[in-house]
């Protein structure tokens, strides 16, 4: 790992990093200063899309291209939202920034909505996080009185508000369009696309969604330039016209089979294995790894053949993965059985589809069926290809689906079977030593 002066967890084991105080001594709200009384919205959105910022929390589209989008010269209100669901698998760096250092989410939320024109921001917080909720609204309150916020922000005509909304404790509130259902008071079944946010969201408004961390990386922009962010990370791959590069810091998560779980901020590419050997400690147990997932469940899973893949956009796809995702890996070891991994993924997707997409309803829980059959001793070795047929079907994006959940729910059953085959194979002839090559229907379990 190149030399690097970590920015967005600068602050975090400050004592009482959470105060308004102790941010303002580390130069906290300067950015903001600077920025309404030189920059005109335009010029903002123009930098961060200069410094080519790719959103964090999952799907790394460009930031500013996202701005982009809103119609200009609308006459409002615009929206902004901030999706701090968190609710992927495996993840919880947001959280780590909300509990610890709210003031650098609401400098990033504030800056982000000026240069949008947004004049409300929703801060959609997953309900199982109390303390970030404690945080943040004591720090809107801290800002609100510092006239960081509100009407007039620092004397000049730009006004915000920002409100908080509690989660309604599923996964697919995380994604764009439930979120907006969800503030708007209803079950938070995705919506169709298009329109997108950008052109019709929350309360048929123009909005932008964005991730915790993203907003937050909006403010070291500002403050240090484009030039800065665009010196860390990796540039778009010179044969991949697809490729936007991964510029700039990013939080990783660690947990799982590791000796130091935590989050730690590292440059985008570190590898894989670095991150576990470096700010894990290593594998658990003196074990090796047997696999680990690289950003969150639904990117699948990298074999420990595969630990020098960077951790960039573009290097979980290469090695077969749906991407970096959250940037959060969880690390399994050597003796942890792929059937379990498999049987756990696919309980939490079946359980967290909303139904609405027959491949999704009906795809994640018959796979879910199929490893519950396994795990009961009443496995056959073609239930891995039909399991493979599952995972290529359920949820082809676009296209098949509403959202991506589904999507989602077939990489870790595509990349285990893919990975992992032998070692399920074996899973399924030692738990059904007599009728694992039978080919004919078997009987369903009756499950609950
Ligand atoms: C099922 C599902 C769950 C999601 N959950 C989250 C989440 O918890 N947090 C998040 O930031 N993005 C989540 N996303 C991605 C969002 O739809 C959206 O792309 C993101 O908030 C945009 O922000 P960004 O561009 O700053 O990354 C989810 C997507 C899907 C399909
Ligand atoms: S893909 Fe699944 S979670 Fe997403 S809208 Fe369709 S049924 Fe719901």
């Amino acid at each position: 790992m190149p030399d690097f002066e970590p920015v967005l967890t600068a602050n975090v084991d400050k004592e009482d990093a959470h105060r308004l105080t102790v941010y303002e001594a580390g130069g906290g709200y300067g950015t903001l200063r600077r920025v309404v009384g030189q920059m005109s919205p335009g010029d903002v959105v123009q930098q961060v899309q200069a410094s080519q910022l790719r959103g964090r929390g999952g799907a790394g589209f460009p930031t500013g291209l996202k701005w982009s989008f809103l119609p200009k010269d609308h006459p409002g209100p615009i929206y902004l939202c901030v999706n701090a669901d968190e609710s992927e698998p495996g993840t919880f760096c947001n959280r780590v920034l909300m509990e610890a250092d709210p003031h650098q989410v609401l400098e990033g939320i504030i800056l982000s909505a000026y240069a949008t024109r947004a004049s409300t921001a929703y801060i959609y917080l997953r309900y199982e996080y109390p303390l970030s909720l404690q945080r943040l609204q004591a720090a809107i309150g801290e800002a609100r009185e510092a006239g960081y916020l509100g009407k007039n922000i620092l004397g000049t005509d730009y006004s915000l508000e920002v409100r908080i909304h509690r989660g309604a404790a599923a996964y697919v509130c995380g994604e764009e369009t439930g979120l907006i259902e969800s503030i708007e008071g209803r079950r938070a079944w995705p919506r169709i696309k298009p329109p997108f946010p950008a052109v019709e969201g929350l309360f048929r408004k123009p909005t932008v969604v964005n991730n915790v961390e993203t907003l937050a990386c909006v403010v070291h922009i500002l403050d240090r330039g484009v030039a800065w962010f665009k010196s860390i990370g990796v540039p778009p791959e010179p044969d991949n016209p697809r490729d936007a590069g991964s510029f700039g810091p990013k939080m990783f998560g660690l947990s799982g089979h590791v000796n130091r779980p935590g989050c730690y901020e590292a440059p985008l590419g570190i590898s894989c294995g670095e991150l576990i050997d470096r700010f894990g400690e290593g594998v658990w147990k003196d074990r090796r790894a047997k696999a680990v997932v690289p950003g969150g469940l639904s990117t699948g899973l990298l074999s420990e053949r595969e630990l020098d893949t960077p951790m960039d956009f573009a290097g979980p796809i290469r090695a077969g993965c749906l991407g970096l995702g959250t940037g959060c890996a969880v690390v399994l070891d050597e003796t942890y059985p792929i059937l379990d991994f498999l049987h756990n993924s696919c309980r939490f997707f079946a359980h967290e589809s909303c139904g609405q997409c027959t491949p999704c309803r009906e795809g994640t829980a018959w796979a879910l069926r199929l490893c519950q059959r396994i795990r009961a001793g009443r496995g056959r070795l073609v239930d891995l290809d039909l399991l493979a047929e599952i995972g290529d079907t359920i949820g082809v994006m676009p296209g098949t689906t509403i959202c991506g959940l589904a999507d989602g729910a077939a990489w870790p059953i595509k990349t285990a079977l893919a990975k992992f085959r032998d070692e399920l194979e074996e899973s399924i002839r030692q738990t059904n030593p007599q009728g694992y090559a039978r080919t004919e229907p078997v009987e369903a379990l009756n499950t609950p």
